[in-house]
């Protein structure tokens, strides 16, 4: 037997041969498992005898496969280093270094700032739903609302979602009231672009839900939240705004961030910058969230992280953003 095993083992390249030979040799039903088996016919002495040479056997078939085992596994070693797939960790390497998109750096300085006021930072999918792009957010088929976002639809009824807020009511009914959360995100909408005009573009909705939250929350929120952003004091100003889901609804100003609200070529002389859409989020969309509205009220806001990109780093045209450019896109990182 041991002979045949020898003459077996000598013959296998590789692991699954090895495991094949195992089984056949010190499975359950393999030879030297049998001829253990077979010592219960025998008596004292001889019964001794042959368990001891049997056990050697099977330690030594045993041993055997080990070996045999590394041994393929260090043969396999040698063929990869020495094939094509051998690379030289010395060589100096002549690849220029990565750099973060504008976009990232200005999301992830708005993330740093959101998380030190207690938000939770949420991450949503690009194809949604009708009903979380528009009917759980107060707007029903046929509302001419929807005609303010030209859509791209797909094949499967599905959508790409063309707002952050479209990520309310999940967010909403994952976590319930109390709530503060950010969620940024890429948006969509078929629109034809020209130096500010993109049908891809970065937002970064934001939703606070508490009891008695009110307009001067939001105003004295979006305030200290700008002035951080901007990294001075900001003055903000509301004008009515309308969005089917917030009642009311706002356009939010700050102070112009280049002369200080004195007037110049940046804010055109008017001293205001037309910066984000905000308001009261509407009972309707609080109720589709699973909140009660009578118990909770909250804001929402959406920022354009695209615009806040162009503005902090002076990026005259959108389309630079999303032209993959590397010359173009690597200069923002040094700051
Ligand atoms: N979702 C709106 C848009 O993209 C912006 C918005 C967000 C308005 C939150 C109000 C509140 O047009």
């Amino acid at each position: 037997l041991r002979e045949k095993f020898e003459a077996e083992l000598s013959e296998v390249r590789d692991s699954e041969a090895i495991e094949k030979i195992r089984v056949a040799y010190l499975g359950k039903k393999g030879s030297v498992t049998e001829l253990l088996k077979g010592l219960k016919d025998l008596t004292g002495a001889e019964k001794k005898e042959f368990g001891q040479t049997i056990n050697l056997l099977k330690r030594e078939v045993d041993e055997k496969i080990t070996a045999q085992v590394e041994a393929i596994r260090k043969a396999e070693e040698e063929r990869l280093v020495n094939s094509a797939e051998r690379y030289d960790v010395t060589l100096p390497a002549d690849t220029a270094y990565g750099s973060y998109h504008p976009i990232t750096l200005v999301q992830r300085e708005l993330e740093e700032i959101f998380a030190s006021m207690g938000f939770t930072i949420e991450d949503y999918r690009e194809i949604v739903t009708d009903y979380n792009c528009f009917e759980a957010l107060n707007i029903p088929k046929h509302h001419p609302a929807r005609d303010m976002q030209d859509t791209y639809y797909l094949d499967n009824g599905q959508l790409l979602k063309t707002h952050t807020s479209a990520a309310q009511n999940t967010i909403m009914r994952k976590y319930g009231a109390p709530l503060r959360a950010i969620f940024p995100g890429r948006c969509f909408r078929n629109e034809s672009t020209d130096a500010s005009h993109e049908n891809t573009f970065f937002q970064m909705e934001g939703i606070m839900i508490d009891k008695d939250i009110s307009i001067s929350n939001l105003i004295y929120f979006m305030k200290t939240m700008l002035s951080k952003v901007f990294k001075q004091d900001v003055n903000v100003r509301l004008r009515p705004g309308f969005f089917p889901f917030v009642e009311p609804g706002f356009e939010l100003d700050i102070s112009c961030h280049i002369c200080g609200g004195k007037g110049c070529s940046t804010c055109h002389g008017s001293g205001w910058i037309e910066l984000c859409p905000c308001g009261m989020i509407h009972p309707n969309v609080l109720r589709a969230g699973g909140i009660d509205p009578e118990e909770y009220t909250g804001f929402a806001f959406g920022l354009g992280l695209t615009r806040l990109a162009m503005m902090r780093y002076g990026i005259k045209d959108i389309r630079d953003l999303n032209s993959g450019n590397l010359k173009t896109l690597a200069q923002f990182n040094h700051e």
